[in-house]
């Protein structure tokens, strides 16, 4: 992975994946241009925006219009907002307008919007006539530093989190940094887990400088500009490097099995947890477990929580609302992650802050012991 060019204005990045690589651009105002740079990567294609319900009363228009203003032609096509759409009913559905829509290979499906409509929006174009391309305009914070980038597609199964999906790397990815203004505070909080995470992986002066300069990412501008070209050029380097997962790109997925997994006990239900929340729950678990294993300092679990607390996100289950299912129930979700590897569990723990690797011996009444005590 390059960094082809950084100005206050715009910074542009490249994914390095041979005849697959593309560019990130990253900066303010990408939205009104989107138009001009789908027709300069992919001369002649027409589009299928996919976007939410809540995006598309915000974002859309300035999108179609721009896609109008340099002749791209286009269809749009809405899903409900909220996780719950990551799912086979909407999957089939919009295969089935896409090839109503008679687009080819070489036209572009368009995702306007946050992780959901991304990993939803790939996955079609992932596998309608094998393969088409795809744009990824992402509008939360989450979707601009974490899912837009790296090929990663798919929905959800009653089985688990994401378990069904392709790996289908975008064309171009358009991150429009003024998008994230209106986002609602909870959603930006749930996306700054993913930017956190980065410097908990292998990165303590990021961590550190989150810690001292997290409100200003909050507030927007430069610091912003800063938090999620630093974390895509983390999260396009581990891609370039392990495209497929079959290394350290699963350092990318600290805190996300017990994430996923209570993902999965509240049945995707918004109101109660969303991802990044479930993903700030998760790091500070992979943390403290770490610690009870003796294998970082009891302090380093304790920064990463108190980081975590003072922007406002969860980091314990029992901040989840409602009643939760048995424990029987969260190692049945775990079972299921996608990292386990004949059989055997793989999680992501911590030797200190910036200190994270991949580990393999964890044994399922190790980690039943620790869960029962904090599902207590
Ligand atoms: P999301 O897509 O549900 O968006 C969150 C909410 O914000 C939604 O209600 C949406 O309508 C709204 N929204 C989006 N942009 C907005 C804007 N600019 N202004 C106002 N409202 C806006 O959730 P998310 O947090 O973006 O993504 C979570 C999903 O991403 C999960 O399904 C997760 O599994 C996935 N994910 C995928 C990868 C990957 O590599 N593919 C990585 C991380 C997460
Ligand atoms: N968000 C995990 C990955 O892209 O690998």
């Amino acid at each position: 992975m390059t960094a082809v060019t950084e100005t206050s204005a715009l910074t542009q990045l490249e994914v390095s994946l041979g005849e697959r690589s593309y560019p990130i651009l990253i900066g303010g105002g990408l939205l009104q241009q989107a138009g001009t740079h789908i027709a300069q990567t992919l001369p002649g294609a027409r589009c299928v925006v996919i976007c939410d319900e809540t995006v598309a009363t915000i974002h859309l228009k300035t999108l179609e219009d721009s896609l109008g203003a340099v002749g791209v032609g286009f269809d749009t096509l809405l899903v409900p907002a909220g996780e719950k759409t990551k799912c086979f009913s909407q999957f089939e559905r919009l295969c089935d307008e896409v090839l109503s829509l008679r687009l080819e290979r070489g036209d572009a499906v368009v995702a306007l919007g946050g992780g959901v409509v991304g990993d939803l929006s790939g996955f079609v174009s992932g596998v309608v006539r094998r393969g088409m391309q795809f744009v990824q305009i992402p509008t939360t914070l989450l979707a601009q530093v974490d899912s837009s980038v790296g090929g990663k597609t798919g929905i959800n199964s009653r089985h688990g989190k994401n378990l069904l999906g392709v790996f289908h790397q975008p064309t171009l990815v358009l991150a429009d940094t003024d998008a994230l203004d209106t986002l609602p505070q909870r959603d930006f909080r749930a996306g700054y887990a993913e930017v956190a995470k980065y410097g908990l992986i292998n990165d303590e002066p990021f961590f550190k400088w989150l810690e001292n300069n997290w409100e200003d990412v909050f507030k927007g501008g430069e610091a912003r500009i800063h938090a999620v070209a630093h974390s895509c050029r983390a999260k396009a380097a581990v891609v370039a490097a392990d495209e497929r997962e079959s290394g350290n790109r699963a350092l990318l997925n600290l805190g996300h099995t017990f994430g996923h997994a209570l993902e999965g006990a509240v049945a995707y239900e918004g109101s109660r947890l969303v991802h990044g929340e479930g993903v700030s729950i998760g790091m500070t678990l992979a943390y403290e477990f770490s610690a009870q294993l003796g294998l970082c300092a009891i302090e380093d679990a304790e920064r990463v929580e108190a980081h975590l607390e003072k922007v406002g996100l969860p980091t314990q289950i029992k901040q989840v609302p409602g009643q939760l299912p048995p424990l029987e129930t969260f190692m049945d979700l775990i079972a299921q992650d996608k990292k386990v590897t004949r059989g055997q569990l793989t999680f992501i723990l911590a030797r200190g802050i910036g200190q994270s690797f991949i580990d393999k011996t964890i044994e399922p009444e190790t980690l039943a012991s620790y869960l029962k005590e904090k599902l207590a």
